[in-house]
């Protein structure tokens, strides 16, 4: 199913043929350089995968969706929005993982705006956030450029993260936009 499409990427849902090229992007340690999980192996990319395959479970309406290039019509990486609770709060996460050989084009950026207006515009969510690495400097970028603001520094099970966040816009602002 279709989420949302841009200029040049299209989300949906992910779908079981999707394992093979989800487990090229997860085997890959560049791309996954900066999640605490590292790497993943081919089952446990398959047990993300149809653990996202409706959306998230619990939150259907969230999850990550396989992001395709129009062009090449190629799976380049999976974004979403991903549930969280932290210190004892519901927290959305916009996500976004793309294929090394696409990065610098930005399209981390379109992907990750699209996702932020997606969560603000169509699911009214009062508030967006994102977990960061404070090594990631490509992800802090693309954050900001998205207009998330940091927060302040946090600490979970997984390590250490910076907290990124921003509220949804008043709702005379998001008319203006669409
Ligand atoms: C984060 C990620 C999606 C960015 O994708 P991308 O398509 O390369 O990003 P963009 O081209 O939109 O670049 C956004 C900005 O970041 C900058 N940037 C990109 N890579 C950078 C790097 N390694 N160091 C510093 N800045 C960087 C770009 O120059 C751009 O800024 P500019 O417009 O001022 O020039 C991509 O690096 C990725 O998939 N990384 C692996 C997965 C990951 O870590 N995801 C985030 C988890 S929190």
């Amino acid at each position: 199913m279709k989420i949302l499409e841009t200029r040049r990427l299209l989300l949906r849902h992910l779908e079981p043929d999707d394992l093979d090229q989800l487990f090229a992007l997860y085997s890959d340690s560049d791309v996954r350089r900066y999640f605490p999980e590292g790497t993943l192996s081919y089952e446990e990319t398959k047990e993300e995968l149809e653990w996202f395959l409706n959306g998230h479970p619990q939150h259907p309406e969230l999850g990550l969706w396989a992001t395709i290039h129009k062009e090449t019509n190629q799976f380049i990486g999976r974004c979403g929005l991903l549930p969280w609770t932290i210190n004892g709060r519901f927290e959305v996460e916009v996500a976004y993982l793309l294929d090394k050989a696409y990065w610098g084009q930005g399209l981390g950026t379109e992907a990750a705006q699209a996702v932020k207006d997606y969560g603000f515009q169509v699911l009214k969510l009062p508030r967006l956030a994102c977990l960061i690495d404070s090594e990631n400097r490509a992800s802090i970028k693309v954050a900001e450029k998205i207009g998330m603001v940091f927060e302040r520094e946090g600490q979970d099970e997984h390590g250490p993260f910076l907290l990124y966040a921003q509220n949804a816009p008043p709702q005379s602002e998001m008319r203006q936009h669409q």
